[in-house]
């Protein structure tokens, strides 16, 4: 059976290694390897695993560094322990995975894969149509996925008809996370209108306290600017700018009034604007430095880790004019195929992370939602309950999240993210500028194969 899957892995890669597509995307990342692999930490980089190591052990690359994120890691390594199954971590830091992605490119152009990596978003595609990740057909149809998870998770681990990748949890992004204590203190409620968005950050601000907590680091402003556009919009419109990368939908008036809120929101953040990790901006509201911060639930991973509670300490809602709907991320392992001797551990792995404990325990640690379409539902807190309740109604409720690599590739959504980021530094700039260059930006991607 291994020979066969190996033999259908090869044959398909032959195939799909015709994509001419597949190539550019290799032949650009050689470049930007050379430059990588002389950057990066040491430290990260070593050791590799042999292609000899012993099937016991995988190593996996990942950018969970936080406590938060370190904590759901180590449910999936003990998990794997109790197997026998040694779980060789390879965490590169950065949030949102940017150092991440650049090292794997790395090693996988070295020609030193690791046997599993978080992988999300439609980038496996593109190592998929390389033939370079093991499809776990033979894992997902005994298991039953198709069943288990949501509609929009199973699609998005599917490639070409196979399960490319295995996946962990469902994380939302829309959230307004704000510290209870103070909120209590003040008499004030979450806003779930913009309106009462103003009349809360105005009282906070009179209190002496910073209204809402921002890091000026790109991703997580254009974190906070794809959650806008969600709320003036709705996920239609979300999906003709980001996935179809429609040109003329960035020149739309809705997309004016989100640059406006974004610019707008800025009364309320720190001043000076700091570039500080996500987990920092999480500490400012834990603290009371700060009383709101939209983030993704990984931030809730973060607060619980460091021992506080669900509706004590904090709470969520989702940002005003969300409510309904899920701007989601979902974390996924991939198993690099190799040469096969680490496939019946790679497989090991992949039914872990799908059995119900697993699901549960990670997510809870993570702060995300199993990807498992009816979880158990009394082991949720409020926010988790809330996002799975609007996962649950469905794809057009859903809107993936673009710097979470879940609606553009990485050329998108890096050209994309440093626009926003431009244009929320520099007050100066007209929306009908960035307007402009988002628009040309998405004519010049739909030249190489997207949708008008
Ligand atoms: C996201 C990822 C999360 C979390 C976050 C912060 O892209 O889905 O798992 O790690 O980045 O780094």
């Amino acid at each position: 059976m291994i020979d066969k899957r190996h033999a259908n892995n090869r044959g398909d890669a032959k195939a799909r290694a015709a994509s001419s597509r597949s190539w550019i995307v290799l032949l650009a990342v050689l470049y930007l390897f050379k430059y990588t692999i002389s950057t990066a930490d040491a430290a990260t980089m070593a050791p590799l695993s042999p292609a000899s190591q012993a099937a016991a052990a995988l190593q996996v690359v990942h950018w969970w560094t936080s406590a938060g994120e370190r904590k759901a890691v180590d449910v999936l390594a003990s998990k794997l322990a109790e197997e026998n199954i040694q779980w060789r971590d390879l965490a590169i830091p950065g949030g949102a995975g940017l150092g991440a992605s650049k090292v794997l490119k790395s090693m996988v152009l070295a020609g030193k894969a690791p046997e599993a990596t978080q992988l999300n978003g439609i980038v496996f595609g593109e190592w998929a149509d390389l033939g370079l990740l093991l499809e776990l057909d033979d894992i997902a149809a005994p298991g039953n996925w198709q069943k288990l998870l949501f509609p929009t998770v199973w699609s998005l681990v599917h490639n070409r008809g196979h399960v490319v990748a295995v996946p962990l949890g469902i994380h939302r992004i829309n959230n307004l996370f704000y510290n209870k204590k103070i909120f209590d203190r003040l008499g004030l409620a979450a806003p779930r209108t913009w309106a009462e968005f103003d009349r809360v950050a105005e009282k906070l601000k009179h209190a002496g306290i910073t209204p809402l907590a921002q890091s000026s680091e790109a991703w997580q402003v254009a974190t906070l600017f794809e959650a806008l556009v969600l709320a003036e919009s709705g996920p239609a419109y979300y999906r003709s700018l980001f996935v179809d990368l429609n040109p003329g939908a960035f020149g739309d008036a809705r997309m004016t009034h989100a640059l406006q809120r974004l610019r707008a929101l800025k009364e309320w953040m720190p001043a000076p604007l700091k570039e500080r990790p996500w987990p920092d901006m999480t500490r400012q509201l834990a603290s009371g430095d700060a009383a709101m911060f939209v983030m993704g639930d990984w931030a809730k991973g973060e607060l619980l880790a460091w021992g506080l509670t669900t509706d004590q300490d904090f709470s969520c809602v989702a940002l005003p004019g969300t409510a309904d709907y899920h701007l989601y991320s979902v974390d996924t392992l991939a198993m690099f195929a190799g040469d096969y001797s680490h496939q019946p551990a790679q497989e090991k792995l992949a039914q872990l992370i799908m059995s119900q404990p697993v699901q549960t325990a990670y997510n809870q640690a993570k702060g995300a939602i199993p990807a498992w379409r009816s979880p158990d539902l009394s082991k949720m807190d409020s926010c988790a309950r809330a996002s799975w309740s609007a996962f649950s109604k469905g794809s057009a409720f859903q809107a993936p999240s673009l710097v979470h690599r879940m609606a553009a590739d990485e050329t998108a959504k890096d050209a994309i993210v440093a626009e926003v980021h431009r244009y929320f530094m520099d007050d100066k700039m007209a929306e009908s500028d960035i307007q402009r260059k988002l628009a040309s930006i998405a004519r010049s991607l739909s030249k190489t194969g997207k949708q008008e």
